[in-house]
């Protein structure tokens, strides 16, 4: 396959399901521990190997923008203080000059809308899609497991999927599995939220995908779907008609940061995670729970 060197990071959502934590802030920038949700999705997209990382923004998201230049004053501040590791750990998670590109959905029209935004800046090539409130606990990532397990195929569309119970299939962008080729499954259909019984599996679509760039074509024709949006699962089953598809069922415990439980729980599960922390973390929890 060629190789995906670019990576869309939509974040141009209002985050209504935060509020009002996100009526100023940008939910992309609500910290799980002491990174922003958007620096943990750049740091997968990285790792995996992606060079140019396109962020989709709107009105109200020019923090993610600073975020992702360099703070002069804060430099200067640390280099008096002499905190060269704090200095050193800002600049590890800087991109490189011109590495990063922001563009603007003027209004939040859906997902779909919002990768479409982005097609100039991708171009004819193939493209890894992040969304920044899904977070995938595991090394390697999510990201660089669909582009390993891709390696031979020639144009994949690869979707990462998961199990969930099924009396939950209705929330989510279900698919249904045919053939293995290697530790992918050819997908024979997409549905979005469909009743349990209509379910075909439960495997959920789970917020990364490798595209080819001729869902852009299909993108621009701009048709409407569930609750008025531009959606990209209506594009993918599209595409799906002259594309094949596959789903990769990726290793890891996933976060749905975008509610409320999830994004706590993510806090929680990586504080576990964190050598400097977990002791005094588990010592809280336990606390929390026995007085609970
Ligand atoms: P969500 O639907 O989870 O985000 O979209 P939202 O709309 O911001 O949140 P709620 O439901 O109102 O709480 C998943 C990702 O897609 C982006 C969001 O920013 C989020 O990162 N998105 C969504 C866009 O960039 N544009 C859109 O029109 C919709």
């Amino acid at each position: 396959m060629r190789p995906i060197r670019k990576a869309v990071f939509p974040v141009a959502g209002l985050g209504t399901r935060f509020l009002p934590a996100t009526k100023a802030v940008p939910k992309e920038m609500l910290p799980v521990v002491d990174r922003p949700l958007i620096q943990h999705v750049v740091d997968e997209a990285r790792e995996a190997g992606i060079e140019h990382f396109i962020f989709v923004t709107g009105r109200n998201k020019g923090v993610i923008e600073d975020h992702f230049d360099r703070q002069f004053e804060l430099e200067h501040a640390l280099t008096e203080r002499q905190r060269q590791t704090d200095l050193a750990l800002l600049a590890r998670d800087l991109p490189g000059p011109g590495t990063a590109s922001f563009t603007r959905q003027q209004l939040p029209l859906g997902l779909g809308h919002a990768v479409w935004c982005a097609r100039e800046l991708v171009g004819r090539e193939p493209f890894a899609l992040l969304l920044p409130d899904v977070l995938v606990q595991h090394r390697p990532g999510c990201l660089a497991q669909m582009i390993e397990a891709a390696r031979h195929i020639e144009r994949p569309n690869i979707i990462a999927v998961e199990q969930v119970p099924s009396d939950r299939v209705h929330m989510y962008g279900v698919i249904g599995i045919g053939e293995r080729n290697g530790s992918l499954f050819a997908v024979t259909e997409m549905v979005e939220k469909p009743a349990r019984e209509r379910a075909p599996s439960n495997l959920i679509i789970t917020g990364r995908y490798i595209l080819q760039p001729e869902i852009f074509d299909v993108l621009a024709q701009e048709k409407r779907g569930a609750g008025g949006e531009i959606q990209i699962t209506d594009a993918m089953i599209e595409l799906s008609k002259t594309q094949p598809f596959y789903a990769l069922e990726f290793e890891g415990r996933s976060f749905d940061c975008g509610s409320k439980v999830g994004f706590l729980a993510a806090n929680v599960a990586y504080a576990l995670a964190r050598e400097d922390i977990a002791p005094a973390m588990r010592a809280e929890l336990r606390r929390l729970l026995d007085e609970g």
